[in-house]
Formats: structure tokens, C-alpha cells, sequence
């Protein structure tokens, strides 16, 4: 398989050195046996997003989106802004991310997480850079907050190539607008991946889909085209079955790869083809 990992954490920040170091080596020997071709590293706070900076810097596999997460809207600040700005500019950052809101944990206050998450769009929009949307608790304001900035404007659209939909019976395609906003680890209901999708939005699919529980996802999954998914790990998080419980890693996202081909009927090789060509358009990843 040539997977992309399109969510992860290198720059965890409760990883030791040498758990990062090992983390890294474990990657390493995933892009060695031909299981993955990229990794995207998240930011979710200046100091991770310096590092994720620093990882795309390092290694060819990687890529970094930079940006400050719905939890740590409370401490962020028009300085830290600045930075993240700086960042952006790198060769290898490819994002604006993770950005959005969180009412499940409500770790900031949520008129912080709405006033930062407007900001970041603004400079993606700014900067003409994709976006890494969190959301969770939070679908109605958050979809309203992408919309009342810009993020699907005709403007932000246009500056981005169409993308093709999906394949008609007769081989034609249909060449649809590409907003370039993901809405990573995709929790809500089919009816509102749809929404999304007809924005110009794209989806992705963590491990959560491999749990019993998954109803809702698996939905989403059947019925939500592959022309319009990622798959991701967001490791160290969301392991998935068979290693739910242990911590995560990039190479897990082949089970969340295989569970979304068998819901599709599709090959698992095929399926992580889709998703990792629709990955490097989504993220500029050349080569
Ligand atoms: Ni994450």
C-alpha cells in the first residue's frame, strides 16, 4: 500500500525524546517497506507547530500544518499569531491547522476558541493555504464560522485548481470547486458530510471507524464518495482496532485504510491509492 497519514503527531508534547525518537525510527521503517509515502505532522499550539516546522524540515515524508487547537485557545495570543504566520511561509508547511472548536472538553473558553478559530481562517484565507478543521460538540457553529469567513467564498475557491468528482459510468468526471478545508477525524452524521462535500470540503476518516460503535462514521463511509476522503491516525490518539488501548502510530492507518475499502468494496490498495493522491492535491505535496 502507499498510504498518507494525513493526521499525526510527531510533536506530541508529552512524548520523552527518546519516545519521540522511536515514534520518528517507526515511521522510517513504514516509508521503508513501502507501507506509507507522507506523514503530515499537526500543530496545535506554537511550540508544536515550531516542531512540526522542524520535522517537515528533516524529513522528506513529512509535512506540517501549523496552528493553535480549540483547547489552547486560551492561552493564544496576536504575538503567537505573528509566529504562526512566519511559519507558514516554509517550504513544507502545508496548512493552517489544527484549528476549530471543541465544546466536548471546553478546555478554553468557547467566545476564545470562536474569536481564534476566526482568525486562523483569516490568515489561511490570507495566505491561500488549506485548512485543518477540529470540531467536536460543536458542528452548527463551526460550519457557520467557516461559512461567515470565507472559507468556501468564490474568492478562497478560485485560487485553488478544481478537483475531479467522482467517475461517471461513461469515464467522464464532473470538475467540482476545491475549497481546501478538511474536517479531520470526521465524527458527524453522512447528512452532514454531504453538506460539507458540496461546499468544497474534504473529509477524513480516523481509527473510530474501526469501533463497534462507529455507526455514523461507517455511513459516512458507504456513502460519502472516495474523490472526497483522507485517512489518518491522529497518532498518538485514536488507535484503532486491533491495537485500541495501546498508544498510536502512523502505521495503524492501514486498518482504518482496510475498513474503509471493505465498506466500499473496494481493494485496500486501491483505496490508499485514492486517498493519498487526493491527500497531495489536498496538500500540495508534489512528487
Ligand atoms: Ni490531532
Amino acid at each position: 500500500m502507499k498510504l498518507y497519514d494525513s493526521h499525526a503527531h510527531l510533536n506530541e508534547d508529552t512524548f520523552t525524546d527518546a519516545e519521540r525518537t522511536e515514534f520518528i525510527e517507526k515511521i522510517q521503517v513504514g516509508i521503508d517497506s513501502g507501507l506509507l509515502s507522507y506523514v503530515n505532522d499537526i500543530g496545535y499550539d506554537l511550540k508544536s507547530s515550531e516542531l512540526a516546522a522542524k520535522h517537515a524540515a528533516l524529513y522528506p515524508w513529512c509535512y506540517a500544518a501549523v496552528g493553535c487547537h480549540p483547547h489552547d485557545a486560551d492561552n493564544f495570543s496576536d504575538e503567537q499569531l505573528a509566529k504562526i504566520e512566519e511559519l507558514a511561509k516554509q517550504e513544507k508547511v502545508v496548512a493552517i491547522g489544527e484549528i476549530g472548536l471543541d465544546y466536548h472538553y471546553d478546555n478554553s473558553d468557547r467566545e476564545a476558541q470562536k474569536y481564534w478559530f476566526r482568525r486562523q481562517i483569516q490568515l489561511a484565507n490570507r495566505l491561500h493555504m488549506p485548512i485543518v478543521i477540529h470540531e467536536r460538540e460543536a458542528a452548527e457553529d463551526c460550519m457557520n464560522i467557516l461559512k461567515e469567513e470565507g472559507a468556501f467564498s468564490a474568492e478562497r475557491k478560485a485560487f485553488f485548481p478544481k478537483r475531479r468528482g467522482p467517475v461517471r459510468e461513461d469515464g467522464s468526471c464532473e470538475m467540482l470547486d476545491d475549497a481546501r478545508v478538511l474536517l479531520h477525524c470526521f465524527s458527524g452524521s453522512a447528512e452532514l458530510g454531504r453538506q460539507y462535500v458540496k461546499l468544497g470540503a474534504t473529509l477524513s476518516i480516523a481509527g473510530p471507524i474501526t469501533y463497534k460503535n462507529a455507526r455514523k462514521t461507517v455511513e459516512v463511509a458507504e456513502q460519502i464518495p472516495p474523490e472526497f476522503l483522507l485517512v489518518e491516525t491522529d497518532s498518538p490518539y485514536l488507535t484503532p482496532v486491533p491495537f485500541r488501548g495501546q498508544k498510536n502510530h502512523p502505521v495503524n492507518v492501514q486498518y482504518t485504510a482496510e475498513k474503509v475499502a471493505e465498506i466500499k468494496g473496494m481493494e485496500p490498495s486501491e483505496l490508499a491509492e485514492i486517498t493519498c493522491k487526493n491527500a497531495k492535491i489536498f496538500f500540495n505535496v508534489q512528487g
